[in-house]
């Protein structure tokens, strides 16, 4: 029999925190806070120096933290935001669920990521924030997109919905930069797929700055201070307590886990050197800088990608397409009339992008077989 290696598992990780989270979840049962009860504050309190920030927010998931992360510096309607079309919808739907516009800029081919080289030539008098994101766990080009945000007075926004912990240019521990950090306002999310996941959806907003972090805790309860007299028309968007106890007794293991899968995309990286001198045309994500890659995801570009994915579920080899149709292309889009070439890296890597297994316990094993089934993949044709 063939052995299976899936995608994603969580069982694993679950069966061993199973005790330790039943206890946390226990205690939330005991006070019966369930809205924005002690656990809540202790997160925000962990994550905030984690991301090298002085304020968290918990909030209801990753897309609601982008989108009170907009509504907190007031982007409405007619307002102009640019951000890369391969990402996740939400990066784009939170701008145009305020009447905003979104703006595409292409991507690198090697990183993914917004290339900062297209930012500049978009910027209008309507232009209010560059929205880069994280993807996958390496941090954007961050030193020109501050830089452009400064000489042009634009906000920036980071999507690091994928990026908890990643690092750009950490050239020493002291002046190394978080994801979330470096802009305005950072968006988490603890989707269950992410390297810190809760039990379903959460997400959290960090910021340096005391007037955003005031008006995004405001935002996410209706806007009232003091109860029932609204400030600000906000949203109910608070994490939940028990999503954040569990997320509090999982954050003690980040560390260790993003190691652990630091240490598979290495291994991924050293084993498919030999597929890749053997000029089949796959290509490796590029890391800059020596980034600190968190590595949510490791995406590779595959020609004849739709096949190989076919030939690796029929050997019981999971894969995922992360994203197959970028987001200029969606038909939601329409009406801002985009066109197949207009971004022709996203499109390309929107027809290539592959996900392998990724996540601490993937054993060496289950790693042989998937880099040895694509080589099969490619001598075969
Ligand atoms: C890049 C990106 N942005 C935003 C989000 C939205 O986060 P959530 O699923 O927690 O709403 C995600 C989630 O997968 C994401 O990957």
């Amino acid at each position: 029999m063939k052995a299976k290696v899936p995608f994603f598992d969580l069982t694993h990780q679950f069966l061993f925190l199973k005790e330790e989270i039943q206890s946390a979840l226990d205690e939330v049962y005991k006070t019966q806070q369930f809205i924005l009860g002690p656990p809540v504050q202790a997160l925000e309190q962990a994550i905030a120096p984690y991301c090298q920030t002085r304020y968290a927010v918990g909030v209801a998931s990753g897309s609601d933290a982008l989108l009170l992360s907009l509504m907190a510096i007031g982007i409405g309607p007619g307002d102009e935001v640019i951000l890369p079309p391969f990402t996740f919808f939400a990066t784009a739907g939170s701008v145009s669920r305020l009447g905003a516009i979104p703006v595409f800029a292409d991507i690198d081919p090697e990183t993914y990521n917004i290339d900062p080289a297209g930012i500049e030539e978009r910027i209008t008098s309507k232009t209010k924030t560059i929205l880069p994101v994280h993807l996958f766990g390496q941090c954007a080009e961050m030193d020109p997109i501050l830089q452009i945000s400064k000489k042009r007075g634009i906000h920036v926004i980071e999507d690091a919905a994928q990026a908890l912990g990643a690092e750009y240019k950490p050239r020493s521990h002291s002046d190394s930069r978080r994801a979330g950090g470096m802009g305005d306002l950072g968006c988490l999310s603890f989707y269950p797929t992410k390297n810190l996941g809760a039990f379903g959806d959460a997400g959290m907003v960090v910021t340096n700055d005391p007037d955003l972090s005031e008006k995004v805790r405001l935002l996410r309860a209706h806007g009232s201070q003091p109860k029932y007299y609204h400030k600000w028309i906000g949203i109910n968007s608070r994490l939940d307590t028990l999503q954040a106890a569990i997320l509090l007794v999982k954050f003690k293991y980040l560390e260790k886990w993003t190691e652990a899968r630091q240490k598979r995309a290495t291994r991924y990286q050293e084993l498919l050197q030999e597929l890749i001198r053997s000029g089949v045309g796959l290509r490796l994500p590029g890391i800059q800088y020596k980034n600190r890659h968190i590595f949510n995801q490791y995406v590779i570009r595959a020609p004849k990608r739709d096949r190989l994915r076919k030939f690796l579920t029929e050997e019981g080899i999971g894969t995922d397409i992360y994203y197959p149709l970028p987001l200029h292309l969606q038909e939601c889009y329409s009406s801002l009339k985009y066109r197949l070439g207009d971004f022709p890296v996203s499109e390309q890597v929107a027809r290539e992008a592959l996900a392998l297994p990724i996540y601490p316990e993937l054993t060496e094993e289950q790693q042989d077989r998937v880099v040895d089934r694509i080589s099969a993949f490619y001598r075969k044709k």
